[in-house]
């Protein structure tokens, strides 16, 4: 998507190798007409998979998963980073770990907001071990229900993420792909 990759090169910094920052249109400040413009591209990149639930994850996934449900005119499931283990049966629960944050939560997900007939569309911002997503088909597949496809805003494409949902046969759409990023430039796969 041209205009995302136009927005990183122009306001992304480049903090290493591997971190990108993007506070200032995605994960601190949003640009809503940019969230808008992202909505309707994953929109209509999975609009022929009958979808019924976009999910995302807390927190920076929320902007850009909410005008996709929009455009798609589905409900949005914002799954949860508790801290604790839930220990009754209304909810499904999966560990995840950070690898960039050094961090780990229990994913979460009320039993009330999918069935096994659903169709998800997880939309998150970053791709970069993959164990979000990896965490959110988890919870998606312990309900009997079915990922339909995943619509990542900025993959890294050098971080290993992207082999494992392909090694799973998953429909992956990522808006901008990094193959590369050093201090001096940054470059995308087409
Ligand atoms: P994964 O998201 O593919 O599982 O990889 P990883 O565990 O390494 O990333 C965990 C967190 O770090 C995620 O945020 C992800 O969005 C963020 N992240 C990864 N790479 C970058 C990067 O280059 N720049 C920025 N700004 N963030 C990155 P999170 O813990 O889910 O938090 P939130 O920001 O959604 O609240």
């Amino acid at each position: 998507m041209e205009l995302l990759k136009e927005k990183i090169k122009k306001d992304g910094i480049i903090l290493s190798e591997n971190i990108l920052k993007v506070d200032s249109f995605l994960n601190h400040q949003v640009d809503p007409f940019l969230m808008k413009e992202i909505g309707f591209e994953f929109a209509k990149y999975f609009k022929n998979k009958k979808i019924t639930k976009v999910f995302t994850i807390e927190s920076s996934g929320i902007a850009p998963a909410l005008m996709t449900a929009l455009e798609l005119n589905v409900p949005l499931v914002i799954l949860k980073k508790q801290t604790s283990q839930i220990l009754n049966n209304d909810f499904y629960q999966t560990k995840v770990k950070s690898f960039t944050k050094n961090t780990e939560y229990n994913l979460t997900l009320s039993k009330k907001y999918i069935s096994e007939n659903d169709s998800i569309l997880i939309i998150d911002d970053f791709l970069a071990n993959g164990e979000a997503s990896l965490g959110a088909i988890n919870l998606v597949n312990q309900a009997n229900a079915s990922v339909s496809g995943i619509g990542i805003v900025i993959e890294k494409s050098f971080q290993p993420g992207r082999q494992k949902l392909d090694l799973l046969r998953y429909d992956v759409y990522s808006l901008a792909r990094i193959k590369h990023m050093s201090k001096e430039k940054i470059e995308f796969i087409d």
